[in-house]
């Protein structure tokens, strides 16, 4: 079975995408990492990461893994490397690539024809898995994105002022809404959930119980 959760940045899918999988036992595939990875790839490798055809020249030659819930670029982990600022601002350029895109794509495919999948993102359920059993839409306020990112960026060390955030979440949300290939679109047979003001335990809760009552209709 494929669980898609899509929405915009921060509106708390990761954290509720592998709490969900853990109780379903269900894999769970951060498909945002996979973006990340990318971008620090395109970094590291010194292109103009907003130059597309130079990022399109490189897309071929990432070579990403999983090893359990740690991403390895070229074998390397870079788990932690790929939540920083910079790779974060990096990655909304390197995303427009049609050519890295395919690339993603096909690889989630590969994961999700083995496995049960929780998959999260922004085109899980309307590109990637379009035929998924059970597909969620979550979305939240773009201040209250803000808020948890500040705080996440906090809890790491690193402090980035709110209005920053702020600013590069809807950056984010635009170029996120607007790109050719892969926009975050909601699915129209997804459930949507607001996030705010519900804690991450309300929030699977109500995820579970559809899904268990999708996998009932399907047994
Ligand atoms: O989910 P996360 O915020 O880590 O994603 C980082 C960026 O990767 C997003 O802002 C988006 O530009 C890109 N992305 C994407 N398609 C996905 C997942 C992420 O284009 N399925």
């Amino acid at each position: 079975m494929i669980v898609t959760i899509d929405g915009p940045a921060a509106a708390g899918k990761s954290t509720a995408a592998r709490l969900l999988a853990d109780r379903l036992g269900f894999r769970y595939l951060d498909t945002g990492a996979m973006y990340r990875a990318a971008a620090l790839a395109a970094m590291r490798a010194g292109i103009d990461y907003r130059d597309l055809s130079q990022v399109d020249a490189v897309a071929g030659g990432i070579n990403l893994s999983w090893a359990g819930t740690h991403l390895l670029l070229d074998g390397e982990d870079v788990t932690d490397a790929i939540r920083s600022p910079d790779v974060t601002e990096a990655t909304r350029y390197v995303a427009d690539s049609p050519r890295l895109r395919e690339r993603m794509v096909s690889l989630q495919r590969e994961i999700g024809r083995v496995c049960d999948l929780v998959t999260e993102g922004r085109d899980q359920g309307t590109l990637v898995f379009p035929h998924a059993e059970c597909k969620f839409f979550l979305t939240a306020d773009a201040r209250e994105r803000a808020k948890r990112r500040a705080a996440d960026y906090a809890a790491q060390g690193k402090h980035v002022a709110w209005e920053d955030v702020l600013r590069t979440i809807i950056e984010r949300d635009q170029a996120d809404l607007s790109r050719p290939v892969g926009a975050l679109r909601r699915p129209p047979d997804a459930f949507q959930i607001c996030t705010d003001g519900l804690s991450v335990e309300d929030v699977v809760r109500q995820m579970e119980a559809l899904v268990r009552k999708r996998q009932l209709e399907l047994s």
